[in-house]
């Protein structure tokens, strides 16, 4: 009898507090139904592993003492991680693995970090290797900036391991404290339009971003020299700075300092079931997205601006890293068909393609299953 063990992780939605993660602010995000299912086992060999992708169809074979990245994007997220497990002294053995999405790649849901947690959730039941829920996001966090080299924060990750099923999770991302609110729309439903566009330049605006964030803060300590993260400021002591401030770098900072305000605008709107307010704030999320962090793409805009006059729509943005993928959207329920029937039929008149809608339910995070194989 060979033990089998059988995982599901999801992908994420973030109702509010893009790119604050990485300067130590607040988000909003909450796991989905949608995500990476995969099944492992061990093989009884000490170094050689397979695993089989069923939606491309193909299998990638390596073994465990030669870890070294690979030309195939989607081999490093595995790699990665078995990089870090190896730092950490863990010891895993030969395995063979299959695995299965119905995350849209490049969508902005995330299904990279859903990759992710799902083997990393898979090796720590398979090798007993007692991390926690905290330390498998943090090591997944880590195999993006060393192995992937995408900078990126933990939001994915903690989203995808984190979850709670008709929850949103409020993290603070500079000390890791976090708080479910229960997701109650009402009359109201979250609908993902996806502009289905990947951008090639994601993943090294994303880093550019990340250090223009840094530069600020440099500039700040000038000044404040206790501050370390863009968290540590208010939009006073950015206003008081700007005159030493390179314009852009003075934009990025601002979006940075006001999008984490607005999470705790959002949660508190949330709390009171203030809906229109909740839609205001996504508004201008999308706003300071486009023109002070710019990392929206015309289509992404002309979503977020076809959306502004229906009635039933409260609120509309970006989602995620930028450059591509949804936009998240605040919508009446009953409004709901005429809404996206009506913005796929402009979407394809102005860019000569489809849209793909997602409806979205909250659901868990991590799962994982022991079963016994013959
Ligand atoms: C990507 C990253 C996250 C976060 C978002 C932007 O999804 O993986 O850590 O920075 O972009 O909010």
């Amino acid at each position: 009898m060979q033990a089998e063990i059988l995982v599901h992780a999801p992908g994420r939605i973030n109702i509010i507090g893009e790119h604050t993660d990485y300067n130590g602010g607040f988000v909003l995000p909450a796991a989905i139904d949608k995500g990476i299912h995969l099944r492992i086992r061990k093989n009884n060999d000490p170094h050689h592993c397979k695993i089989y992708s069923l939606d491309f169809n193909k299998c990638f074979a390596f073994r465990l003492d030669q870890i070294k990245p690979s030309k195939e994007h989607w081999h490093n997220y595995f790699l990665g991680i078995l990089q870090e497990l190896n730092k950490l002294g863990h010891t895993i053995q030969g395995f063979d693995c299959e695995l299965q999405s119905d995350l849209p790649i490049g969508s902005g849901m995330s299904s990279s970090a859903a990759l992710e947690c799902s083997f990393i959730g898979a090796l720590n039941e398979l090798f007993d290797l007692g991390l926690d829920r905290m330390e498998m996001v943090l090591i997944c966090q880590r195999s993006n900036h060393h192995f992937i080299g995408v900078k990126s924060g933990i939001m994915d990750q903690f989203a995808s391991i984190m979850g709670r099923k008709d929850h949103v999770v409020k993290l603070d991302c500079r000390d890791y404290s976090f708080e479910y609110f229960p997701l109650q729309l009402d009359e109201y439903q979250l609908v993902l339009l996806n502009t289905n566009v990947t951008h090639s330049l994601a993943s090294s605006e994303y880093n550019t971003r990340r250090e223009e964030c840094e530069e600020g803060v440099r500039l700040l300590q000038d000044t404040y020299p206790e501050i370390s993260l863009l968290r540590d400021v208010n939009i006073q002591m950015l206003n008081s700075q700007r005159a030493h401030f390179p314009e852009h770098i003075f934009r990025r900072c601002k979006h940075v300092i006001l999008e984490s305000q607005r999470v705790e605008e959002a949660t508190s709107a949330l709390l009171h079931q203030d809906f229109h307010k909740l839609g205001q704030l996504m508004y201008a999320s999308h706003h300071s997205l486009q023109y002070d962090y710019k990392v929206s793409c015309p289509e992404l805009d002309f979503l977020v601006e076809h959306s502004r006059p229906y009635k039933g729509v409260l609120g509309s943005r970006m989602m995620g890293g930028g450059f591509g993928g949804c936009t998240i959207n605040l919508v009446k329920k009953e409004s709901r068909s005429s809404f996206v029937a009506d913005l796929s039929l402009a979407f394809a008149k102005r860019f000569g393609k489809e849209l793909s809608v997602y409806e979205v339910i909250v659901s868990d995070g991590l799962k994982v299953w022991q079963q016994a194989k013959v």
